[in-house]
């Protein structure tokens, strides 16, 4: 056994290290997207469409542009009860922006921004209670409004995602979609380049909106999307995504099932939502607790068995997900606890074969958002970002011996071959520590002459893992101006290191000069 010469002795109170066990020969385990880690934009950012007047911010779209690649998806409850007029005016906010639009060229409307910022509060109140207590109003989106959405995706490097309205019917129910034609008429007039959904958590449809669309209907609905959208030359070959059902609980499983048979083979991935708990009632110890963590893999396996048994080889997505369902859990999914939801969720996701996850919210109400009101990065952002940088598509088998795998959880993929730093072959290991006292992690025998690359991430200050600020290797994370992110450093530790994590935290570790025939 190797002794942990680097450590102070007391710190190995709890027994001895924990020893891993990587999976690097042969092939890897599975391969998610290269756009894995992707980002929402709830569209009750739209329920005021003047509001979207504040994805022109240059730091929003600065820390956007640095977790790109990946898909930006604009979905959600308000989904179905945008309505496009293409004729309205736009709002004066709005047509500043607009005329003031191209990447790379800072607008000049501080004035519009600072009045907006101030009323977002108010905003923010209506959408979120109109969001408990279900009840939802119509609103007209213009052309304005999808000409700064789509520049802030394209901008960014991120390809949209469009939700369309799947609540306007027809007497007989099946979807009207002469205002999805006319969306699309506007957008292809523009050139835009974006692929589609129709609808938002369908299996609520009743409770938002007094209509119920079974999954039949709904499966109909989609082949019928599927052909106006082959009646235009640059949305004939474009992808179409769904159904976005909430929760399985059984009725929204029957849903699913039932819409898969009918409307599966229209759609190139199928999407669900998830959350772990409830953000009126979550408490710290959900966001701390094994057991929580665990109801994700219950859930993904019960998606994966629906998929599998109707429309098998079709990806499937988590379209939309979160920490805590109703715009988070206030002073927990915007602080560094929230992080061991995040990435275990990330980690979970890739193992049991989920190709994307999209979380819910970049920027927007409530508090799940990776970007506050004050357009500053949160914990959560910061651990996407290094996600990002670090860990890469294909996805390799880990476990470990002398711990509770359920409280010290550990994920392996290759690292991202996009890095400069690394090489391919590398690894990188994230683990979480659920513990309250701190865990080693060993290496085994034949890697204890690589060097790693640490990149450990602490709260910062006194509100510890309630914290908004976060530390790697010891140092805050912070931008350096409005339009620069700060340098992510590493600690090496030399070879034979035992990889010491703290009580309640969480960090990435490359292994570098693997060699993993499984990364090759
Ligand atoms: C929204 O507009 C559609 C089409 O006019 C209508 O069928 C629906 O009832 C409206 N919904 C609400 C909540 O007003
Ligand atoms: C943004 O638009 C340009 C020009 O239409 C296109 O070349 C580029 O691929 C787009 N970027 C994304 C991320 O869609
Ligand atoms: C649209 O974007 C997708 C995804 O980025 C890309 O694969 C496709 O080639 C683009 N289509 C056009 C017409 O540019
Ligand atoms: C597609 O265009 C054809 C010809 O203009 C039209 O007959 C058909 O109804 C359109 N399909 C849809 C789904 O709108
Ligand atoms: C750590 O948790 C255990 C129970 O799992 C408890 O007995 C112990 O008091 C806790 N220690 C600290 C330092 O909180």
């Amino acid at each position: 056994m190797l002794l942990p010469r680097l450590l102070p002795l007391l710190l190995l109170s709890e027994g001895q290290a924990a020893v891993l066990r990587l999976g690097l020969r042969g092939t890897p385990r599975g391969e998610v997207s290269p756009a894995f880690l992707s980002l929402t934009l709830d569209a009750s950012l739209a329920r005021d469409p003047r509001y979207v007047a504040l994805l022109s911010n240059p730091k929003l779209r600065a820390l956007a542009t640095a977790l790109s690649p990946g898909f930006l998806r604009f979905g959600g409850t308000e989904t179905d009860f945008l309505i496009f007029d293409p004729n309205k005016d736009s709002t004066s906010e709005e047509r500043i922006i607009w005329q003031l639009q191209a990447c790379g060229s800072r607008p000049v409307f501080a004035a519009v921004e600072k009045l907006l910022l101030a009323q977002w509060p108010s905003q923010e109140k209506l959408i979120l209670e109109e969001h408990n207590w279900k009840k939802h109003k119509n609103t007209t989106i213009t052309r304005n409004t999808l000409d700064i959405l789509y520049s802030f995706a394209n901008c960014s490097g991120f390809h949209l995602i469009f939700g369309l309205n799947a609540l306007l019917r027809k007497a007989g129910l099946q979807w009207d979609s002469s205002n999805a034609q006319a969306l699309l008429d506007y957008c292809a007039s523009r050139r835009y380049n974006i692929s589609w959904e129709l609808g938002n958590e369908p299996n609520s449809f009743r409770k938002k909106s007094g209509v119920y669309i079974d999954g039949f209907q709904l499966g109909q609905d989609f082949v019928h999307l599927r052909h106006l959208l082959s009646n235009y030359t640059l949305y004939r070959h474009s992808k179409l995504y769904g159904p976005d059902v909430g929760q399985p609980r059984k009725h929204t499983q029957r849903l699913l099932r039932s819409f898969l048979k009918s409307g599966g083979k229209v759609i190139d991935s199928v999407t669900w939502h998830h959350y772990y708990v409830n953000g009126r009632s979550a408490t710290k110890e959900d966001f701390l607790s094994p057991k929580v963590l665990d109801t994700f893999a219950t859930a993904v396996h019960e998606v994966l068995e629906i998929v599998d048994g109707t429309v098998p080889y079709k990806k499937v997505w988590l379209g939309e997900t979160s920490s805590a369902y109703g715009g988070g859990a206030p002073r927990l999914s915007n602080t560094y606890i929230a992080g061991f939801m995040w990435l275990d969720k990330l980690g979970l996701s890739a193992r049991q074969g989920i190709d994307v996850v999209m979380r819910q919210v970049f920027f927007g109400a409530g508090t799940y958002h990776l970007v506050d009101a004050n357009f500053e990065p949160l914990p959560d952002y910061w651990l996407s970002l290094l996600y990002k940088k670090l860990v890469g598509t294909k996805v390799l088998q880990v476990d470990l011996t002398g711990a509770d795998e359920r409280k010290l959880r550990v994920y392996l993929h290759c690292t991202n071959p996009l890095h400069p730093k690394y090489r391919e072959g590398d690894v990188t290991l994230f683990a979480l520590n659920l513990y309250n006292v701190t865990q080693h992690l060993q290496l085994p025998n034949h890697l204890s002459s690589k060097h790693v690359d640490q990149y450990l991430l602490l709260p910062h200050g006194k509100a510890n893992i309630l914290s908004r600020s976060i530390e790697l290797n010891g140092r805050v994370l912070q931008m350096v101006d409005d339009k620069t992110l700060p340098e992510l450093i590493e600690k090496p530790l030399g070879p034979g290191s035992i990889l010491g994590l703290p009580a309640f935290s969480y960090g990435f570790y490359v292994i570098k000069n693997t060699k993993a025939i499984a990364c090759i």
